[in-house]
């Protein structure tokens, strides 16, 4: 069976892989799959391949060709970026492309080397054209969008940008098109994607975007290495979005998520959330215990304070909240309040560990904890509303 390929602009066509099946991407929950979006750029002369899959993909990125081309008459291999989702598949590829140059960026050309062995690949940077025949590539180094090789290729006469991570969406479909598969869908797809890969390097991507928009190149169509493709007014919202996301846009939006042991943390989660509601302020509460940490931080991109609660088990908070903190380690939202709230027993360890961790990433925390002994009693229960409330007051005045 050859499997299908799309046209994409003028001389372009999609020919990547559809990963159905995949629900985690080193801890982000993708209930949507994903892509491994690969492109076949002709020339008059020359074709090139901008991208390659997961190694385990490569027999579709191979047949997708062959409905197109025999995949041993491309001439040129583009590695945008090294992250083993593009890169795997690259030794395989090669093997079917057995004339075909392959180039990276300068940084590219290292990391190349060391996932496949010593493999030595050519450099491009900023500087250089490659002609196919009427049809040219442009290279833009993107150091940190998403990692140190990351680099965009251009196609000027299909005006068409093929950015890979950047702009990108973990999402399986049959359309390849934003603007097919719903465009309130893309765009949400594309914020979680933000929030859970890109948040740490938002000052990168949105020098990527200055760097860009001072290329001059004009922008048909943008198309990513993950999920849809954008062109149009599909285009337009979500270079908006990118810019809103990148501005650390913030909202009058509370995060509460916790993790609760015999049911005491939860009914104080539940009164700080009644309490921030009733003061008028969007609040979103988790139980990380069934909650994905993907959504939760898609909540927090553009929420102004985080809400973590824990009850106290042999002094310390419980494993999911840790798990959670070391997760926000990485991603180190900025800007953003925080406090801490927890049932105790006999000791009350487990606020003093999530205020310290809290504090360390980077979290403002304006007031102290609350805690409460066993079981909350009305009083208790007033008093977490209140607490609440403080929250709701000190981001609106943010
Ligand atoms: Fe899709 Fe950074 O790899």
């Amino acid at each position: 069976m050859t499997m299908h390929s799309v046209p994409v602009s003028p001389g372009i066509d999609w020919v990547g892989a559809i990963d159905w099946s995949l629900r985690d991407f080193h801890g982000y929950a993708t209930p949507r799959g994903t892509t491994y979006n690969a492109y076949l750029v002709r020339g008059n002369g020359k074709t090139a391949l901008v991208d390659t899959v997961k190694l385990p993909f490569v027999d579709e990125l191979l047949s997708r060709i062959t409905s197109i081309m025999d995949p041993a008459k491309v001439d040129l291999i583009v590695v945008n970026h090294v992250e083993p989702d593009h890169n795997s598949g690259l030794r395989e590829v090669m093997r079917a492309m057995p004339n075909a140059r392959v180039v990276a960026s300068a940084t590219g050309v290292k990391g190349v080397a060391e996932y496949h062995d010593g493999l030595a690949v050519d450099a491009v940077g900023a500087d250089d054209v490659i002609d196919l025949g009427g049809r040219t590539l442009r290279f833009l180094p993107m150091p940190m969008v998403h990692w140190p090789d990351s680099m965009f290729t251009y196609v000027a006469e299909s005006k068409t940008l093929l950015p890979n991570d950047a702009f990108g969406q973990h999402m399986a479909s049959s359309q390849r098109f934003a603007d097919e598969v719903g465009l309130d869908l893309a765009l949400a797809e594309l914020t979680i994607y933000y929030a859970n890969i890109l948040m740490p390097l938002g000052t990168q991507v949105a020098k990527a975007v200055e760097k860009l928009v001072a290329t001059g190149w004009e922008l048909d169509v943008v198309a990513p290495s993950h999920g849809v493709i954008w062109r149009g007014d599909a285009l337009a919202a979500a270079v908006e979005t990118y810019g809103r996301l990148t501005a650390g846009e913030t909202r009058e939006k509370i995060v509460i998520a916790f993790s609760t042991m015999w049911g005491s943390t939860k009914i104080l989660a539940d009164a700080i959330a009644d309490g921030i509601a009733e003061d008028g302020v969007e609040v979103a509460v988790y139980d990380l215990a069934d909650s994905s940490i993907a959504a939760i931080t898609r909540q927090l991109l553009d929420a102004r304070a985080l809400l973590l609660g824990s009850p106290t088990l042999h002094h310390g908070m419980l494993y999911r909240v840790a798990g959670y903190l070391q997760y926000l380690s990485g991603l180190k939202p900025k800007g953003k309040l925080a406090g801490t709230f927890g049932s105790f027993g006999w000791s009350s360890g487990a606020c003093k560990q999530m205020t310290a961790q809290l504090e360390a990433i980077g979290f403002e925390l304006p007031f102290e904890p609350f805690t409460q002994k066993y079981k909350p009693t009305a009083e208790d229960v007033q008093a977490a509303r209140e607490w609440g409330q403080q929250f709701a007051r000190a981001v609106r005045e943010r």
